[in-house]
């Protein structure tokens, strides 16, 4: 063979299987109107779960494109799944992909998903329902801003043991899981890496490899002080001094009268000579050991297992969650065992609409606070009409427009704090 076939070739093979393994097992991108009903189907477990209506929000980069399930109605639970053909990812990496746009610039709520079993019923899904990843951002107060990745092992959720931060903005954002054969993991938030590393050393699947020696006993002579009393140090004679002496300086006044006054005596004085109480001097241990370290052993309840990140059986993607304040959108959801045509789709999604949103949003605040400048001059033109003493008149709305102004904020404020308050939790908690 020449020798300039062989890399082509290879380049070739490599190009051939990459192309072959990319699988998509989900693609939803509510382009098709009313569709989307038939497609996702809401739990009956309880019967006053929120509705999801099909909404591009308030502002969008695409009025069509960035059309997706929005949250309807406040302080309510949502229960919505869809199902896709079963499959494992075993030997194949998993991508969970799609967007989430808080804008109504949310107080306590969810911003996840669940990936459940095949075996689901989608009719009676609930807060309760074994699922196999719960992976998106979570809001709840100031206190609550994280990505969630919890993984169920053989029957028990684990939490992630690092704190992601999810994004607490109005606008739109790509959220990714990828969880790799090889049992290591990536976080993408705007198709940026924000958390990576090993699914055992990232959450307690497992117990520790290594455990203290139970047998392992410090010896009863190992001598673990660093510095000891120098025992040939010896207290001088002539240390020991009383701490105060009567005043040697001191004299009798002359008008004492001994039989009126009582026997004279000076005033007590701190002794300079007095040193306080001895102490033998500090030397190093001639006998010192060193710190003793308890010896480790493996641990016999640990056993390895290569296939953490393994699902015999991922079918249906759910949208299971508490929200205080509704409004959020979802969108771009994305299964795939490609990576690379994740972040490919992700760019051609929210990578292609996010400018304009964000655009758009800008422009509407622009608008509102133009309205609200024309509007205050025009009240501003009106007091100057009816006011008799006009200069009198104006001076004083200003002010007030000033006072009004500053009212406003705080109202706001304590708007938000009420909210805060009000934000129980998002359910979470209840679950875990
Ligand atoms: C996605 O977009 C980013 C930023 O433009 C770029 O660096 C990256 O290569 C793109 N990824 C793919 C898979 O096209």
């Amino acid at each position: 063979m020449p020798p300039l076939l062989l890399p082509l070739l290879l380049l070739a093979v490599s190009a051939a299987s990459v192309l072959a393994e990319s699988t998509v097992h989900l693609r939803e991108q509510f382009e098709d109107g009313d569709a989307w009903t038939s497609r996702w189907a809401e739990s009956k477990h309880k019967t006053d779960y929120g509705k999801f209506v099909l909404s591009a929000g308030k502002f969008y980069g695409d009025a069509e494109k960035d059309k997706g399930l929005q949250t309807s109605q406040d302080a309510r639970f949502y229960a919505l799944s869809t199902r896709f053909d079963d499959f494992s990812n075993q030997g194949q990496p998993l991508v969970i992909q799609f967007t989430v746009k808080h804008e109504q610039s949310i107080d306590c709520g969810g911003g996840y998903i669940k990936l459940f079993p095949s075996d689901l019923n989608q009719e009676d899904m609930h807060g309760d329902s074994t699922y196999n990843i719960m992976f998106g951002p979570d809001i709840c107060g100031p206190g609550t801003k994280k990505v969630h990745v919890i993984f169920n092992y053989k029957g028990k959720n684990h939490l992630i043991n690092k704190d992601i931060r999810c994004k607490d903005d109005e606008y739109t954002h790509l959220y990714t899981l990828i969880v790799n054969p090889d049992n290591t993991y990536e976080v993408k938030i705007d198709n940026k890496k924000v958390e990576s590393g090993n699914l055992e050393d990232d959450w307690d699947f497992l117990p520790p490899k290594k455990i203290k020696d139970p047998e392992a006993k410090k010896a009863e002579d190992w001598d673990d002080r660093e510095r000891i009393s120098d025992p040939d140090d010896k207290k001088p004679e002539d240390w020991d001094k009383p701490e105060n002496i009567p005043d040697p300086d001191a004299k009798k006044p002359d008008d004492w009268d001994d039989e009126m006054d009582g026997e004279w005596e000076p005033p007590m004085v701190t002794n300079p000579d007095y040193k306080g109480e001895w102490k033998p001097r500090e030397i190093d241990n001639p006998a010192y050991k060193g710190k003793w370290v308890h010896p480790e052993i493996d641990n016999p309840e640990y056993t390895a297992d290569p296939e953490i990140y393994k699902y015999g059986s991922i079918g249906v993607i759910g949208l299971d969650l508490w929200q205080v304040k509704s409004g959020t959108i979802f969108d771009n959801f994305l299964i795939t065992n490609d990576p690379n045509l994740a972040e490919e789709i992700g760019n051609d999604t929210w990578g292609k609409t996010k400018d304009a949103e964000k655009k758009m949003k800008e422009g509407q605040e622009e608008e509102e606070r133009k309205i609200r400048e024309e509007d205050s001059m025009k009240r501003r033109e009106e007091a100057k009409d009816e006011g008799e003493d006009e200069e009198g008149e104006e001076a004083k709305d200003e002010e007030g427009e000033e006072e009004e102004e500053e009212g406003d904020e705080q109202e706001e404020e304590e708007e938000e704090e009420e909210e805060d308050d009000e934000g129980t939790d998002s359910k979470l908690k209840d679950e875990l």
